[in-house]
């Protein structure tokens, strides 16, 4: 560390542009560790049964309400899962009543509780062209499902064979491109319009796919879309350093429990919330990078959605390296929280 190397850093609270909260006893669990940092987040409609309707996004949002601690200040940014009976009217209601924020695009099967999601895009034009026409993005989860393309590739063969056909059919369409992991997804989003954005999690920025597979399988790193080689890692890494407006944070923050993760067929997801803010601060100290802080969390995501960033100023200060906090009990069993491998210095004063 330099001499004048910084040991505050102020900046606006900053968002989480996606997120999953679940419900019930986890809900619960987890919405303290977001609240603690950020004052709002995109929530992922993935429950089962899915949040399709304005009402449903209205019900699921109260009881977010009603899980945070006492006294948070924390809204919660809600989405519909987008299904191929999604009504427009429905959609539009609920946005032009400011109960959703987006819509969420699972292709069908491609990750967690994604059935519901979308096999023949033609019969979601209208929900899309209602969407381009109000302006509200769609977040897209890029993954193709089609058995025949590897894991690995599955999300540049989206880019080139759904988004990019979407996005030429459908220019006025707002399109997130959620958690991205290749040099190509970087690439495409860098090259498009102002209409197109890229949210990036905290462990796409750490680690590579060695990290899960090198000296025994670790399920707690793996997510979907999964972990890619260590030069995906990197472009993906520079994008969020870089600042650049179309790049911005969502942690994909996403609970499941010991057993269903340290399983034969284990669960895809990262639960990072808790560390997310350090870990993500850390990143940007080790790139040089702290002055461009405040864009990716904090400035980059509401310029996006047409949101203001937030008035409130938090102050990170850098002490003494911080154990781990490894799990939090929940009362249907234990929460792994995400292991960004190195220690974490930085936490928010107050
Ligand atoms: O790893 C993931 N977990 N990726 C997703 O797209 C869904 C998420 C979840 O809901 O667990
Ligand atoms: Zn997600």
């Amino acid at each position: 560390m330099s001499a004048t190397a910084p040991t505050t850093l102020t900046l606006r609270r900053p968002d989480d542009w996606h997120l999953h909260l679940r419900d019930g006893n986890m809900l619960k669990a987890v919405a303290g560790e977001t609240a603690r940092d950020f004052a709002r987040a995109i929530v992922m409609p993935n429950l089962v049964p899915p949040v399709v309707r304005g009402e449903q996004a209205a019900a699921y949002a109260a009881r977010i309400r009603a899980a945070l601690p006492e006294g948070a200040a924390f809204t919660p940014l809600m989405t519909l899962y987008l299904t191929e009976e999604t009504d427009p009217a429905d959609l539009r209601a609920a946005a032009e009543a400011n109960i959703v924020q987006a819509v969420k695009l699972y292709p069908a099967g491609a990750t967690t509780n994604s059935a519901s999601g979308v096999r023949d895009f033609a019969k979601v034009r209208k929900v899309l062209e209602t969407m381009a026409e109000i302006g509200l993005p769609l977040c897209v989860h890029g993954e193709v499902t089609d058995p025949e393309v590897d894991i690995f590739d599955r999300e540049a063969v989206f880019i080139d064979t759904i988004l990019d056909p979407l996005r030429r059919d459908l220019p006025e369409l707002k399109v997130v491109l959620e958690h991205i992991t290749t040099r190509d997804a970087v690439e495409y989003v860098r090259a498009g319009d102002d209409n197109l954005g890229a949210t990036i999690t905290v462990q796409h920025l750490i680690i590579n796919r060695n990290h899960i597979l090198v000296g025994g399988i670790k399920p707690h790193y793996y997510c979907l879309p999964v972990a890619k080689r260590e030069e995906h890692r990197v472009a993906v890494r520079a994008a969020a350093v870089s600042g650049e407006k179309r790049f911005f944070f969502g942690s994909d923050s996403a609970p499941h429990l010991d057993p269903a993760k340290e399983s034969a067929c284990g669960c895809a997801g990262c639960f990072s919330s808790t560390i997310a803010l350090a870990a993500v601060t850390e990143v940007f100290e080790q790139d040089g990078a702290l002055d461009r802080l405040e864009a990716f969390m904090s400035l980059n995501g509401p310029a996006f959605y047409g949101l203001p960033a937030n008035e409130e100023r938090i102050t990170l200060v850098k002490g003494e390296a911080q154990a781990h906090p490894g799990k939090i009990a929940t009362p249907d069993g234990m929460l792994t929280i995400f292991d960004p491998g190195f220690p974490l210095h930085w936490r928010v004063e107050g």
